[in-house]
């Protein structure tokens, strides 16, 4: 006699405990305002104030209910001096500060935001990171959530944050973890 053998799919009862993401701790950049050099004659402003401008959404340290706190980061450079890779600086919400790290830094439309919320006075907090590229020719990489144009002769490059071709706003979640101090 032949018998097939059936395999019973097994459904563990842990499952009745269900994953909860939203417990999951993220930053999210909800905007980005970028202004830099376009060295390429006769387009552009080979110099000009630079600045990177974004928006955060993070966790209230407070809060038990998952409620988020928004703030702005701001960096700049003066008239003259290249945009380049920054160490942490304090965003106007005290417990955040963000830094684009040099191992992340390819040039103005290729960068690494990293973002640090301090949780307690022991020093402990989370950390998170994500590349912002613009990459026009391919609206399939993950990373290019910058959209830079330089708008004719006489203006900088300016960069938002869209999908790659500049046709929708977007943003950027970075899901966090914790570590017992910052990053050096
Ligand atoms: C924070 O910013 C987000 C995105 O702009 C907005 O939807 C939300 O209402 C803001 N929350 C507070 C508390 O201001
Ligand atoms: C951004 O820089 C990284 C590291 O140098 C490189 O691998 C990647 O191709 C760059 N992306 C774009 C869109 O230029």
């Amino acid at each position: 006699m032949h018998f097939s053998s059936i395999v019973w799919p097994f459904v563990p009862l842990t499952f009745a405990f269900p994953l909860e993401p939203r417990d999951a701790p993220e930053f999210v950049i909800t905007d980005l305002g970028a202004t830099f050099p376009y060295p390429f004659p006769p387009y552009g402003l080979p110099s000009v104030n630079s600045f990177i401008d974004i928006s955060v959404t993070y966790p209230d340290p407070t809060s038990s209910t998952g409620n988020n706190l928004n703030t702005t980061c701001s960096t700049g450079w003066p008239e003259g001096t290249d945009p380049a890779p920054i160490d942490w600086t304090a965003c106007a919400g005290s417990s955040l500060q963000f830094r684009l790290p040099a191992d992340g830094w390819t040039s103005t439309t290729n960068f690494t935001v990293e973002l640090w919320e301090t949780l307690a006075s022991s020093g402990s907090g989370l950390d998170a990171s994500h590349l912002l590229t613009s990459d026009i020719g391919n609206p399939s990489d993950p990373n290019a959530y910058l959209f830079c144009i330089e708008k004719g002769k006489f203006n900088p490059l300016t960069c938002t944050l869209t999908g790659p071709q500049g046709q929708m706003h977007r943003t950027v979640i970075l899901p966090a973890i914790e570590l017992s101090s910052r990053p050096a």
